[in-house]
C-alpha cells in the first residue's frame, strides 16, 4: 500500500544518512520544549539507522524565522531533548550546511547522531532552492536521505524536495507509519465510520468534509467549524467565532450530502450539528460553563464547547464505529472548562478498544497527547501532522512523499 522505498529497502548499513525530521516542536515563553510528541515520534528510525551503523544527521525547522537567525528557533534545546530520549550522546553544530558540518561529520563514529541548526535560517530552505540543498548534502556527505517529517511532507521545501534530486531518498519509519495509517483507514475502512471534524475555521478543511461526505457514515461537527454551520442554518451565534462568506460551500456539502443519501436519511442526521453548547460573555480562564440550547444563544454570548446533550449524541454515534476520525477541539479546549466535549469524546476513543482511532491536525494532536495519561497512546493512531495529516485525510499527495524513490 506505501509504494515508496523505506529504510528498510535500502543498504544502508554503516553510510552517512541525512534524516529530515519535523521537530516543529511548541516552544515554552521562557524558551525550552513545551512538547515532545513529534521528538519522541522520531525515535524508530533514528534507533534503526544507529542499530544499522549509520552515521546519522538530523535536519529539521523550528517556527517561522523566514530566512534569518532568530535565537528563539535555534535546535539546540531540541538536540538536548532527543539525546535523553535515546540515552545517547547527540552532537550539535550551529550551522546546516558548510565547513562547520562537515568538521562535524568527520568526528562522528558508526552509530552516532548529529543534529544540524533549523534549516529555516537560510532563505533556501522555504525556497526550495537547488544550490542550498545541494550545499546541504555535500556538506554532510550523506549517501542516502531519509524523509521521516511527516508534519512537513505537504511542503515544497529544499529538505523535503530538491534534496531528493541529490541524494537516493527514502521515507522513515514514522512516515511509513504517517501514510498507512491514515490512507489506509480511508481506503479501506472498518464501518461504521465516524468523522468528528472541529476546530476553528472551515476553509482549510473544506476538502477534507468534502471527503468524508463521500465516505463516512457519520460526521459530527463540533468547534467554531459548528459555530459556521449553525449560523448557515440560521441559528443565532452571538459573538462566536465564525467565518463568513461560506454558504455557497456549506450549501455545497449539503447538497453532496443530499445527492449520497437520497432520500434514505437526512443531511442533518447525517452531518450532525450541536443541539445545545456552553456560553460565556467572554473568553477568559475566569468564565463559568453555562449550557444553553443553540437556538437561545444571546447577543452577547460566544459559544466555547458542545453542551451535555450535544455530547452524549456525539458519544452514541461513535460508540458503535469502527473507524473514527477526528480532527479539530470540539471547543475551546485551551481552557479547561470549556474542553469537555473534547475531553468526553477522548474517553470514549479510548475506551473503545476495537475501534481503530485517528486523531489528526494539530491542536487536537496536542489536546489528545496532553489529555492522555499514555500521551497518545490510548489511540490507535495520533498524527504527529497538522495540515500535512489534513492533507492526506483529503486524499491529496504530498510533494514530500511523491518524490521519494518508488518502491
Ligand atoms: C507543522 O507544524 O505543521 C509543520 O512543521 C509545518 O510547519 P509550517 O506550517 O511552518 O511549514
Amino acid at each position: 500500500m506505501f509504494h515508496k522505498k523505506t529504510v528498510r529497502d535500502v543498504p544502508l548499513a554503516g553510510k552517512t544518512v541525512l534524516v529530515r525530521t519535523d521537530y516543529n516542536v511548541p516552544l515554552l515563553p521562557g524558551g525550552g520544549i513545551g512538547d515532545d510528541f513529534r521528538i519522541k515520534r522520531s525515535l524508530d528510525t533514528l534507533r534503526y539507522l544507529m542499530k544499522n551503523g549509520c552515521r546519522v544527521i538530523i535536519c529539521s525547522h523550528l517556527g517561522r524565522p523566514d530566512g534569518r537567525v532568530v535565537a528563539k528557533y535555534s535546535l539546540a534545546p531540541v538536540a538536548e531533548r532527543l539525546a535523553q530520549l535515546l540515552e545517547a550522546p547527540v552532537a550539535f553544530v550551529q550551522e546546516s550546511v558548510g565547513d562547520q558540518v562537515t568538521q562535524a561529520v568527520k568526528r562522528l563514529s558508526a552509530g552516532q547522531l548529529l543534529m544540524l541548526e533549523n534549516l529555516r535560517f537560510h532563505a533556501g530552505e522555504e525556497a526550495n532552492d537547488a544550490s542550498f540543498a545541494k550545499l546541504l548534502a555535500e556538506s554532510c556527505g550523506a549517501e542516502y536521505f531519509v524523509q521521516d517529517g511527516f508534519g512537513v511532507s505537504h511542503r515544497r521545501h529544499a529538505s523535503t524536495d530538491a534534496i531528493t534530486g541529490c541524494l537516493p531518498s527514502v521515507a522513515g519509519l514514522l512516515l511509513e507509519k504517517e501514510y498507512q495509517t491514515i490512507t489506509g483507514a480511508l481506503s479501506h475502512p472498518g464501518r461504521p465510520l465516524v468523522a468528528v471534524l472541529g476546530g476553528a475555521k472551515i476553509s482549510d478543511k473544506i476538502s477534507v468534509i468534502e471527503r468524508f461526505v463521500k465516505l463516512a457514515d457519520q460526521i459530527i461537527v463540533g468547534g467554531a467549524m459548528a459555530n459556521t454551520f449553525l449560523k448557515f442554518k440560521g441559528m443565532p451565534i452571538g459573538k462566536s467565532v465564525h467565518e463568513d462568506g461560506l454558504d455557497d460551500v456549506i450549501k455545497r456539502i449539503y447538497q453532496r450530502a443530499d445527492d449520497k443519501l437520497r432520500g434514505h436519511r437526512s443531511a442533518d442526521d447525517f452531518i450532525l450539528l450541536p443541539s445545545d453548547a456552553a456560553v460565556a460573555p467572554a473568553i477568559d480562564a475566569e468564565q463559568r460553563r453555562q449550557t444553553v440550547s443553540v437556538s437561545d444563544v444571546r447577543l452577547n454570548e460566544y459559544i466555547l464547547d458542545i453542551g451535555p446533550a450535544s455530547i452524549a449524541e456525539a458519544v452514541n454515534r461513535v460508540k458503535d464505529a469502527q473507524t473514527v476520525v477526528w480532527s479539530g477541539t470540539l471547543g475551546y479546549a485551551e481552557l479547561p472548562q470549556f474542553a469537555f466535549g473534547s475531553a468526553r469524546l477522548a474517553l470514549q476513543l479510548a475506551s473503545q478498544k476495537r475501534t481503530l482511532s485517528i486523531i489528526g491536525g494539530g491542536d487536537t494532536a496536542d489536546f489528545a497527547v496532553n489529555w492522555d495519561a499514555k500521551r497518545g497512546e490510548s489511540f490507535s493512531h495520533v498524527s504527529t501532522g497538522g495540515s500535512a495529516s489534513l492533507e492526506l485525510m483529503a486524499g491529496m499527495s504530498l510533494p514530500g512523499i511523491d518524490c521519494l524513490l518508488d518502491d
